[in-house]
């Protein structure tokens, strides 16, 4: 990546941008407004939200109020786990579009494997995708086995699994086996959710660059083509976390960065929530 305006190439040839605004705990109205709106000012083109986010109808009335045209701009939203099963996902998207204010969704993607649940779920999300309702469908919080599970049986192959991700917890393995399967990888919690942007090794690294601890970490994102979506309600963060195009990381602070794992989660374990 090269600027905000890159993208990665889905399996099914749709171009996702690999750097957007996550807002997940950004309140709807004024907050959420504030955010997205700050953010398409700033030039990025992609916009993560959910369902259980509440926040879907701010997110709609900020693209309305930016002006920039529907097609410029990628978003992403999620059924929640209460709505997953079969009828219950194709009326939760109903539901999202219309606070949105959208007809179709770029990517749609499960929030979490709900046992017994995400099967049905995915055959909601594929009539969805042979409707022309989503251009992209996927998952998150997949942990290897879950992706196995499902894929026996599918008739499409997830595009994107949105997973826990940062110097913390770079999780390789499962990293590996979804670019095995063409399946882009998406960070959430990039910046430890707040919790890694004064990390001292981070800072020291960004020193030399002139950047920040968090500059660092979603250049790191973007140099191991890993799509990232960095929260803020802050335009000078949002400007600044977008600031990451003018310079690279040494292969030597990649390889530091890389020792940091301890495979330490700020969220819940896929293999162990419970709502
Ligand atoms: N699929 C899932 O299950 C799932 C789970 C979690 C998150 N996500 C998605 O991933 C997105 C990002 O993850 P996240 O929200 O957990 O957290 P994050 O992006 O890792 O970190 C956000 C926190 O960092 C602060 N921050 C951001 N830029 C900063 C900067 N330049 N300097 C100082 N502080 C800064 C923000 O505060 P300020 O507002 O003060 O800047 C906020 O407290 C979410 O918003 C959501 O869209 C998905």
């Amino acid at each position: 990546m090269h600027s905000l305006k890159d993208t990665v190439q889905l399996n099914n040839g749709l171009e996702m941008p690999g750097f957007g605004l996550g807002v997940w705990k950004v309140k709807d109205g004024e907050e959420v407004i504030h955010s997205v709106r700050s953010a398409l000012n700033a030039g990025y083109t992609m916009i993560d939200t959910a369902a259980i986010y509440r926040n879907e109808a701010g997110v709609g009335e900020a693209l309305r109020q930016s002006g920039v045209k529907r097609e410029d701009v990628f978003i992403t939203t999620k059924v929640w786990n209460a709505d997953q099963g079969y009828d219950t996902t194709l009326k939760a998207f109903e539901t999202s579009t219309k606070k949105l204010g959208i007809e179709t969704v770029d990517l749609y993607l499960i929030h979490w494997p709900t046992a017994g649940k995400y099967k049905e779920t995915w055959r909601a999300m594929e009539k969805l995708y042979k409707d022309g309702r989503v251009r992209a469908i996927g998952v998150c919080n997949f942990h290897i086995h879950h992706l196995k599970d499902l894929m026996e049986g599918a008739e499409i192959k997830p595009a994107v699994n949105q997973i826990e991700l940062h110097p913390l917890l770079s999780q390789v393995p499962l990293r590996n086996y979804c670019y095995k399967e063409g399946i882009a990888v998406e960070a959430y919690s990039p910046l430890g959710s707040g919790g890694l942007i004064n990390h001292p090794l981070l800072s020291e690294i960004g020193k030399k660059y002139g950047k920040t601890a968090a500059q660092v970490m979603l250049r790191w994102d973007v140099d191991s083509e890993i799509i990232t979506i960095p929260r803020s309600t802050k335009e000078a963060h949002i400007i600044s976390n977008a600031d990451i195009f003018d310079f690279e990381l040494s292969l030597e602070d990649i390889d530091q960065i890389d020792t940091l794992n301890e495979d330490k989660r700020f969220g819940a374990d896929p293999d162990n929530f419970n709502f």
